[in-house]
């Protein structure tokens, strides 16, 4: 399989960044060499989105250089993987943080004051919605509907619900990140 990906760049420079985590590196390529890839390039784009989710769990996120990585493993053009990320918004290729935070923003919890308890981790944080911490310890964004609604207003932290959030809460909230 080449290293080389389709683009013309400069992908051995590009790989010197992504081995500032030789771990991480490692853990992904053992990932890659444990499919079954071969010279077959459209068998090998049916494996792209576990490469891809298997690299965001690594990583946390889909920089360029990570996808210009899983692009030349695979033997594909990285902007097929780009179209790939840009597609599912499970994706991104925007560093998040450790504690990923999200308000619920659907109909339920607004009405009962998401947008009091977002203002208020805003304030909390020192962050704006969308946005990650320098530390990147946290993102703070919003959701649609969580299936909770008889918690409204609810938020998440990771996979942790916390439901009858009150602005009073978020202290507490924050102080659970550990
Ligand atoms: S609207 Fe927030 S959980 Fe349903």
């Amino acid at each position: 399989m080449s290293d080389c990906c389709e683009c013309g760049c400069d992908t051995a420079k590009k790989e010197d960044l992504i081995s500032m985590f030789p771990e991480k590196k490692e853990s992904l390529v053992k990932y890659i060499e444990s499919l079954d890839l071969g010279k077959d390039v459209d068998k090998n784009r049916g494996f792209l989105i576990q490469t891809l989710h298997k690299a965001q769990e690594i990583f946390t996120y889909l920089p360029e250089v990570v996808q210009l990585f899983v692009a030349a493993k695979l033997g594909l053009h990285v902007s097929e993987v780009y179209g790939v990320i840009s597609f599912y918004s499970y994706f991104t290729d925007k560093p998040v943080g450790e504690f990923k935070i999200n308000v619920c923003t659907g109909t339920a919890c607004f009405v009962k004051g998401a947008g009091k308890i977002l203002a208020e981790l805003e304030r909390f944080i020192g962050i704006k919605e969308g946005e990650t911490s320098k530390d990147m310890k946290y993102s703070l964004g919003g959701l649609r509907c969580v299936g909770a609604c008889s918690l409204a207003p609810v938020v998440m932290v990771n996979d942790k619900v916390y439901g009858n959030v009150t602005t009073k809460m978020v202290a507490d909230i924050i102080a659970d990140c550990k």
